[in-house]
């Protein structure tokens, strides 16, 4: 059985044998005044919600889906900070427990050679310009080896690479482990000590990206790299600087 190693992230967890969207709880929780480190954990998520209005598939005990809350005490504009953390915790993740070594597509995607492994939601409950709560859904692809969802045909998981079954427990843990040391870090030192880190994984920076933004206006330009916020800098063809807060990354 797995025990846990962390003070706040998952000491208050609850268990789904099967929900619609670990996300969708989670902000119903989060509203109702849930506390700082609750999670929203299921062995199988019906209608996973993804980024952009994409949605995520996660078959029964196979895969990973949690939804963390959070209320940290920050500005609405430094809340990507909070998903630019959230990838670095992911990889160590990987790299601890299946020894794959990820890179970071901007904002969050996690790929192992293009392909991906772990999907990351961020969503806020703000009040004027301050945080109420921040609810971190990540799922990771851990062992399924069929990707029905075209989508996931650019997906892989932990088994597809590696050829073995993993436990899903020590990983759950491993996530809370890491995200809880690089949250406290981040807390005492600020964003500087987690800039660093996600930036030795960032695959996309300095090059020629193309970048859909909600609503589907695409940007093209040179990643220039994250700002202070955690919001990508884009130097468009142009030669002016757009920052970018959300969006879906192309580049060939
Ligand atoms: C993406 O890459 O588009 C983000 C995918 C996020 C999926 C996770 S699984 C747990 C949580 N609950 C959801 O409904 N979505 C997130």
């Amino acid at each position: 059985s797995a025990h846990l190693t962390t003070k706040v992230i998952g000491r208050h967890i609850c268990f789904y044998d099967s929900i619609g969207s670990t996300q969708k709880k989670a902000l119903r929780l989060a509203d109702e005044g849930a506390e700082h480190g609750t999670v929203v954990l299921t062995n199988e998520q019906t209608s996973g919600r993804g980024r952009l209005g994409h949605t995520w598939q996660s078959q029964r005990g196979t895969n990973i889906a949690l939804s963390l809350i959070l209320r940290p005490e920050l500005p609405i504009d430094q809340t990507p900070q909070l998903t630019l953390l959230t990838a670095v915790a992911a990889a160590e993740t990987i790299e601890k427990q299946a020894g794959l070594s990820c890179g970071i597509k901007w904002p969050n995607d996690l790929l192992f050679e293009g392909k991906k492994l772990v999907g990351i939601l961020t969503e806020l409950m703000a009040e004027a310009t301050y945080v109420k709560a921040v609810v971190i859904g990540i799922g990771f692809n851990v062992n399924t080896t069929a990707f029905p969802d075209p989508i996931k045909s650019e997906a892989a998981s932990f088994a597809s690479l590696t050829g073995k079954q993993f436990a899903l427990a020590p990983i759950v843990q491993q996530f809370f482990a890491s995200f809880e040391t690089l949250y406290q870090l981040y807390l005492s030192e600020g964003f500087k000590k987690i800039r660093p880190l996600w930036e030795k994984r960032a695959l996309n920076l300095g090059k020629q990206i193309k970048v859909r933004q909600p609503g589907g206006r695409v940007l093209i330009g040179t990643a220039l790299g994250i700002n202070d916020d955690g919001v990508l800098r884009l130097k468009k063809t142009d030669g002016t600087i757009a920052n970018v807060y959300s969006a879906d990354v192309e580049w060939d």
